[in-house]
């Protein structure tokens, strides 16, 4: 047994809900490794775990998705790691709110030396995010426009700048002038500012009337309809996120009066089913960010003791790209 410093949930609510305290861990088994946390990364999927809006298989239970650091332990029938190995990850069940973790290797990734472990923290699970949303969900092509609901955030930022690289026109929805001019700084052609500004008449504006092939929406619940009048006859909406409140239940048949839209709602976990997709995955992105076409703005580092502050900034919309824990 190990002993390491943890936030836990004990039970669902707001971010005085968090607790450091000390957990034991085990000895990594079969197929597994411990890996000792150097950099958490922060996600607003940690703030679902934390109400109770994406469940937690037990109580306490330790949240946080995505951290880098090094491996100290091996299990039985590892091959492809190593003790003193440099890995970050996108967990599948929440345990980054810790010192070190032991977890399964699947979705564990070796990280090259030109990736520091803040830069692998605050990119990775955002990264692979708008990879997957991007390349796969929708793969947008050169020359095309397209909508980034909540430009300036930690998914939002990561489309803006590979979307601009890729040669496609972005534009972008955020709450303030300073947002907005984040997002610009990081790729997006015409940001607008949807508490001054009318974004379905912008956007039509902007396009000639026609609308937009794709929207990008991790909002969801004050932004779905937007997205969805802001597509082009045949469009795709596609949903991943509900930072803004959740999609309620609509009439299929609006689609097709609204022009025979597509609409889906992706999450990581169908994009990267086994290593081999996220590493594929994984391989593409760190190679963006070599080249330096993704490169995520780090808004504050807070120590991990202080989770329940990073959460309330998170959710009152005071940050913009990642923020960090350290351990
Ligand atoms: N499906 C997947 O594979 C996947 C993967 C990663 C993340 N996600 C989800 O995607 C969403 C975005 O994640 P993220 O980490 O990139 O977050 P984020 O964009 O850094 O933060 C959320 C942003 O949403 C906007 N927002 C609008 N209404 C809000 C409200 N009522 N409360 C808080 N924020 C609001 C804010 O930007 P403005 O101030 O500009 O409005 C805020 O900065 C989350 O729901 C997350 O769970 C899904």
């Amino acid at each position: 047994m190990t002993k390491v410093y943890a936030v836990r949930v004990h039970k669902p609510g707001g971010p005085e809900q968090l607790r450091y305290e000390p957990v034991e861990l085990g000895e990594p088994g079969r197929g597994e490794v411990r890996v000792r946390h150097t950099v958490i990364g922060l996600n607003f999927t940690d703030i679902h775990f934390r109400t109770g809006r994406y469940p937690l298989s037990s109580l306490p239970h330790v949240i946080g998705m995505e951290a880098a650091g090094v491996i100290e332990a091996v299990g039985d029938s590892v091959t492809a790691f190593r003790v003193g190995d440099r890995v970050a990850y996108a967990a599948e069940t929440p345990r980054a709110y810790a010192q070190a973790t032991v977890m399964p290797v699947t979705r564990l990734i070796k990280l090259p030396d030109f990736i520091d472990d803040e830069a692998a923290a605050a990119t990775l699970l955002k990264g692979l995010t708008a990879q997957y949303l991007i390349r796969s969900a929708y793969t947008i092509k050169q020359g095309e426009t397209i909508l980034v609901q909540a430009a300036a955030g930690g998914v939002g930022l990561i489309i803006c700048q590979w979307a601009r690289h890729l040669g496609v026109r972005v534009i972008g929805t955020a709450s303030t002038p300073e947002k907005a001019a984040l997002a610009r700084a990081n790729g997006c052609d015409h940001p607008i500012i949807y508490t001054r500004e009318d974004v379905v008449a912008r956007v039509r504006e902007l396009t000639g009337g026609r609308g937009l092939p794709v929207v990008y929406d991790g909002v969801g619940g004050s932004t779905y309809e937007t997205s969805l009048q802001c597509l082009k006859r045949r469009g795709l909406a596609v949903f991943y996120g509900s930072a803004g409140g959740v999609i309620p239940p609509f009439d299929l048949w609006r689609l097709n009066r609204m022009g025979s839209l597509y609409v889906t709602y992706a999450g990581l976990a169908d994009y990267v089913y086994d290593h081999a997709e996220m590493d594929a995955r994984a391989a593409e992105l760190f190679s963006m960010m070599k080249s330096g076409v993704v490169k995520v703005p780090i808004h504050k580092r807070y120590p991990l003791a202080d989770a329940a502050q990073a959460h309330a900034d998170l959710e009152s919309r005071r940050t913009s790209g990642a923020s960090l824990l350290i351990p």
